[in-house]
């Protein structure tokens, strides 16, 4: 029985409807006249928002990460904590999109203070999500030769934690004295970083690096039914595998929501850029396993296998994380069924995102409600936490620009 509201069911097939009719643009009539598609809507209502917290915002070196619940303001966190460069990202997103001169100057002000993280030695994999969310997006959209130096610096950086024996990066060295060199699936997507610099003036090596840890990610994180371990552990000395944990997810075995996002979307962006047909393959089955275990919302629980649910919380940041991966899959597939297969799921997890259900409105500072960051250390749970509004502001950014294009076709 769905239980979700009826408006968000109206939102949700409004939205879906728009979305596949997009030679009939069917959003918002504008006082222009110009009708919108609902992806665009929801982007002009989330710049606008963006526009006044950015002004509100005085320090460079502060930045969002969450919300404590019935509150409206960001808590802010310092340049070196994991969550830093989302903040400056989610500016980036909504210069791109509005062309905002405020909204520029946000991001080149909450962009600078993380220079630091690509020049001093590596604390964890994180540097790939720091500065790759900030300054990569930053000079994708500006061509500054300044921040080029900053993320090829960043490169090599995150390359210090690469463990030739395991053949895989360090995610976290303040763990290893519980679980020797760890990899966690989240470091999939600080592959981007290597990639970009191995392509663009930095050493080869990083791209192999890269490669390496991809393949050994493969073979020891994805499971034979294609949900994900959060945590592989391997003897520091010898390089050897000894097991699958969990860190943030219910269970040693069980399938966290955002670890199998970060497993579908890293995959599909190393396919990218190697061309190697088992990532490919692996995202997709990665995929198929978390449409066939969504909820009947549409929206995951934090934890798939969590025994509480239905009264588990859920995880619209996992949601934002899956709709990038999957849309980045339909653009890599060659087979036009696969293809709409997963445009319209992540079309989907788009639409309910959109809704009331999720989209905050006026609540509080925030794009996006109901997200759970580290549930077994009891902190962010169903709150606003900055990394679902950055995927949420990319998956719209992604969507918009596959629908222009195929309108050009
Ligand atoms: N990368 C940490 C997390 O997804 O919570």
């Amino acid at each position: 029985m769905r239980i979700f509201k009826l408006t968000s069911v109206i939102i949700c097939v409004a939205f879906l409807l728009s979305c596949n009719n997009q030679s009939k643009k069917t959003g918002e009539n504008t006082a222009m006249g110009i009708t919108k598609t609902n992806e665009e809507v929801v982007l002009d209502k989330s710049v606008a928002k963006l526009k006044e917290v950015v002004e509100s915002l005085k320090y460079a070196d502060s930045f969002p990460r969450n919300i404590t619940k019935g509150e409206k303001e960001w808590n802010l966190v310092g340049v070196r904590d994991w969550c830093s460069g989302f903040w400056p990202g989610v500016l980036w997103y909504a210069y791109e999109y509005s062309g905002d001169a405020a909204l520029k100057a946000g991001a080149e002000k909450f962009t600078e203070p993380l220079k630091t993280i690509a020049y001093t030695p590596a604390d964890n994999h994180d540097v790939g999500f720091m500065v790759y969310c900030s300054y990569g997006n930053g000079y994708r959209l500006t061509g500054n030769e300044e921040y080029k130096k900053v993320l090829l610096s960043a490169a090599d950086t995150l390359a210090t934690l690469y463990h030739p024996k395991a053949g895989t990066i360090l995610s976290w060295p303040e763990m290893k004295h519980k679980f020797q060199h760890n990899t966690i699936i989240d470091n999939m997507m600080n592959l981007e970083l290597l990639f970009w610099a191995a392509k663009n003036g930095g050493d080869k090596k990083l791209y192999d690096i890269a490669v390496s840890h991809a393949d050994v990610s493969m073979k020891r994180l994805v499971r034979p039914d294609y949900s994900i371990f959060h945590v592989t552990c391997f003897d520091d000395k010898t390089g050897e595998f000894i097991e699958g944990k969990t860190h943030q997810g219910y269970a040693d075995d069980s399938m966290w929501a955002r670890g199998q996002g970060w497993g579908i979307y890293g995959f599909a962006m190393s396919y990218r850029e190697t061309g190697k047909a088992d990532y490919l393959t692996t995202a997709q089955k990665l995929a198929d396993h978390f449409i066939a275990r969504l909820p009947e919302d549409g929206i995951p629980y934090w934890d798939f296998d969590d025994p509480a649910i239905p009264n588990a919380p859920k995880d619209a940041s996992a949601a934002g994380v899956v709709a990038c991966g999957m849309l980045e899959l339909s653009e890599q597939l060659k087979d036009e069924k696969l293809k709409e297969k997963y445009l319209n799921a992540a079309k989907e997890l788009i639409a309910r995102l959109s809704s009331d259900d999720y989209f905050s409105g006026d609540t509080n500072d925030a794009l996006l409600l109901h997200s759970t960051g580290h549930y077994p250390n009891n902190s962010e749970i169903d709150v606003p936490i900055i990394y679902a509004d950055y995927y949420f502001m990319e998956a719209l950014l992604r969507l918009k620009k596959i629908e222009a294009k195929k309108l050009e076709s």
